[in-house]
């Protein structure tokens, strides 16, 4: 199969794009490398031995993007990750967040549309769920209002393709992640944070190898054993095999609705000191923290039913927590040896 990827230089596409590589799918990449390097295409090849096809350019301008479907209508189906990601940013600037976001997802709907490719998969998130009444919380769960524009750009990305999806022969995945960590074995790829981490995974890394100084643990007074907030945390790997199976079933028609979605987690919840002693066990040191106050818009706990991902895809995440943390170290072990 001919896959676009978008955002495919990014954390999780790059990811993706191996695993697409491994199953014999011809990749092409377009992404602005506003938060990725060119330098992960040549990480690609090292890992799969083929450097998959790029071009450069923003999708959010309708005319480069229609060009671009005019020039490669034989795509089988798209990978769209393609979009920005920090909370704390799109409430400083939302702006800037609806118009990269959706602007870039209509108009390669549009292209879709006129060049009759069907097939679309979608990076959504958890966070359409906000804090759910029941927990692990499953795809029927109503979509809460969004926490921050970020969030309200994946809840409305998630209609619009809904939309289209009935009004077209557009046919649609969307995965809700949970929150990936790790990365890829050969630490050839992995997550590359730009500035200060939000999250926590890397924040954890940069501190134990000295770029940041502590960190500070957002809230030990939640409703939870420990008082930490709880997430479910899932092997970036894991994650992406999960897009090249939604990919495939698209393809293969295997479908059961023209718009599906599916969680994709492992089904556990850890809390904020857990992923810690985890990391402190697999690093074997003492890592520098602190307790602080809540973060704003934070959830106290999430984790996912994958009954639906698992029975449906006929997929199921396979990395536990300690091999999560561990190879999100290696990943930091080697960025540092590289400088
Ligand atoms: C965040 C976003 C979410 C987005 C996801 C992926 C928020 C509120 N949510 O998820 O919408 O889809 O990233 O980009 O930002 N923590 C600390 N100290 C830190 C960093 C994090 O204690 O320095 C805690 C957080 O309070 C949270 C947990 O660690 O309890 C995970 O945080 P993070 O990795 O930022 O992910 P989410 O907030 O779950």
């Amino acid at each position: 199969m001919k896959i676009l990827v978008t955002g495919g230089t990014g954390y999780i596409g790059s990811h993706t794009v191996v695993e697409l590589q491994a199953k014999g799918h011809e990749v092409i990449i377009i992404d602005n490398l506003s938060n990725s390097n060119i330098n992960v295409l040549d990480a690609i090849e090292k890992i799969s031995g083929i450097k998959p096809e790029f071009e450069n350019f923003d999708l959010a301008d309708m005319a480069k993007t229609e060009d671009f479907f005019q020039r490669n209508n034989d795509i089988d189906g798209i990978i769209h990750f393609a979009a920005f990601k920090a909370v704390g940013e799109s409430v400083d600037n939302p702006l800037m967040y609806y118009r990269n976001n959706l602007y870039s997802l209509v108009n390669i709907l549009q292209g879709m549309k006129d060049n009759s490719i069907p097939n679309l998969v979608f990076s959504s998130s958890c966070t359409v769920y906000g804090q759910p009444e029941e927990l692990p919380v499953n795809e029927e769960a109503p979509v809460q209002k969004a926490e921050s524009p970020y969030g309200n750009t994946k809840q409305i990305s998630e209609e619009v393709i809904f939309d289209t999806t009935k009004a077209s022969d557009i046919k649609a995945i969307a995965l809700r992640y949970f929150n990936p960590i790790g990365a890829h074995e050969s630490t050839e790829i992995g997550e590359l944070p730009l500035g200060v981490p939000n999250n926590l995974m890397p924040f954890i890394t940069q501190t134990a190898i000295g770029i940041r100084e502590q960190l500070s643990v957002f809230g030990d007074d939640y409703n939870t054993p420990d008082g930490t907030a709880i997430r479910d945390y899932i092997h970036v790997v894991d994650l992406a095999q999960a897009h090249v199976i939604a990919v495939e079933r698209m393809v293969n028609k295997n479908m059961k609705k023209d718009f599906e979605y599916f969680n994709l987690g492992t089904g556990n919840g850890y809390s904020v000191l857990e992923v810690i002693k985890s990391f402190e066990k697999v690093s074997e040191q003492k890592l520098n923290y602190k307790i602080v106050g809540r973060r704003a818009g934070d959830v106290e706990q999430v984790w996912a039913d994958t009954n639906f991902a698992n029975d449906e895809l006929g997929w199921k995440a396979k990395k536990n927590i300690d091999e999560m943390t561990l190879s999100a170290w290696k990943w930091e072990l080697k960025l540092q040896t590289e400088k």
